[in-house]
């Protein structure tokens, strides 16, 4: 953190509190219409709309509700959320009370990666001030609902990631994608609706509460609204926390973060897509090119088959191996690789191996899996010329 550069964020200028107190003089469906105005969509990659996740939670009948954090962050080259639970924990636990009461939960969980363990006693600490304050716990200042959120703790696996993972692990199970349907917004956590959100989705929903959906609207474009945290790193002058509108061209982002002749950026993490310069006048929007917030330039000096690898093999370290496409299909294609830098990999085969890749996207259980060839294809498609140099000739 201390070595981070963040850029001045607008979580700054949204006074803690103030997204509550708006949120608490609506009625439950009043604050879901204000979310669902605001055109917010899930930061944590996939974009689902926020306001129709908490609706269907809201919807569904049953004893107990839940609003879960999700504090995975371990997608390769992002650390935004780091920086926001330091920065922003507070607006965050905001958030979080903010869903809960929109939904109707009584608990929330905070599932924290493995990693950061060294954050849990600075986030204790804010939610035991929230305790005292009366904006945790039972009924009080306002609230007609009582609410408590308790932090669990991931153990560095990527696949808890995925929220129906998650899930498992927080009941005590090995961290596996369940089969969906059912969602989590129906039968999640201990088979209740559950609202899993990302750290900076919750943040965005206490600064909407605040500022008004309208505010939120204006910004970005008409599909993706808003503004978004970058995790900026690799070959620039600049790498750190930054935030821009949706809809910002991948040029203008390389010339704010100083990366001047950058090659190819790989926008989205390991699970992202590989975007080449002749590409770099591209939108990072969920019309355009989705992500996360991961984004890792790449200099001129780069190896692209050497990159490629390296994302394959977290993936063959990261899948949990319960289906085959994901399992076998993310070996073989690093065999491929392998087979390539030693000038062993004709064309043709090359051709099975990105055919592989598609079949992989289609056919695997979940998104780890379905992402896991992302690299791997744009690099092939992208940088043909490098790549083949390496196949023998016929
Ligand atoms: C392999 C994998 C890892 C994931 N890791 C994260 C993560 O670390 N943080 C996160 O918010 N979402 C992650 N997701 C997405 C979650 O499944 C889920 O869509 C997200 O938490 C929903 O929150 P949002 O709607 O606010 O984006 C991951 C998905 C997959 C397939
Ligand atoms: S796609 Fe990969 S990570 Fe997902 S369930 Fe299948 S083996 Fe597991």
């Amino acid at each position: 953190m201390k070595n981070t550069y963040v850029a001045k964020l607008t979580f700054d200028s949204v006074k803690v509190g103030s997204g509550l107190d708006a949120a608490l003089k609506k009625k439950r469906h009043e604050v879901i219409d204000e979310i669902s105005a605001s055109g917010l969509k899930g930061r944590g990659g996939a974009g689902f709309p926020t306001g129709v996740k908490w609706n269907l939670t809201a919807s569904a009948a049953a004893d107990e509700k839940f609003v879960v954090c999700n504090a995975d962050e371990g997608e390769p080259g992002t650390f935004k959320d780091r920086v926001l639970m330091t920065k922003y924990a507070d607006l965050l636990f905001e958030g979080m009370t903010i869903a809960a009461y929109a939904i109707g939960a009584s608990r929330g969980y905070l599932y924290l990666r493995g990693e950061y363990e060294y954050l849990r006693k600075g986030l204790e600490e804010v939610l035991e001030k929230r305790r005292k304050a009366k904006l945790l716990g039972p009924k009080g200042k306002g609230r007609d609902f009582s609410f408590d959120i308790e932090i669990r703790m991931g153990s560095g696996a990527y696949i808890c990631g995925e929220e129906t993972a998650l899930i498992e692990s927080m009941e005590g199970f090995r961290g596996e994608p369940r089969n969906r349907p059912p969602f989590p917004v129906d039968t999640g956590f201990y088979k209740r609706p559950t609202a899993v959100n990302n750290v900076e989705t919750f943040l965005w929903a206490a600064s909407i509460m605040s500022k008004g959906a309208k505010w939120f609207k204006a910004i970005g474009t008409e599909r993706s609204a808003g503004l978004k945290i970058f995790s900026v790193s690799g070959d620039c002058d600049r790498p750190g926390v930054y935030e821009f509108p949706m809809g910002i061209s991948v040029m203008q982002l390389l010339d704010k973060v100083g990366a001047r002749n950058a090659k190819a950026v790989q926008i989205g993490g390991a699970s992202g897509i590989c975007v080449p310069t002749s590409e770099f006048n591209r939108k990072i929007a969920f019309e355009d090119i989705s992500t996360g917030g991961s984004i890792i330039v790449f200099g001129p000096g780069r190896d692209m088959l050497h990159i490629a690898k390296n994302f394959l093999e977290f993936f063959v370290e990261e899948s949990c191996g319960q289906c085959t496409p994901c399992r076998v299909g993310n070996a073989k294609l690093i065999e491929g690789v392998e087979m390539l830098e030693k000038g062993e990999c004709s064309t043709d085969y090359l051709n099975e191996l990105c055919k592989l890749g598609e079949t992989m996207q289609l056919a695997s259980k979940c998104g780890l899996g379905q992402s896991s060839p992302n690299a791997f294809l744009s690099i092939i498609k992208h940088f043909n010329k490098e790549i083949m140099g390496r196949c023998p000739a016929i």
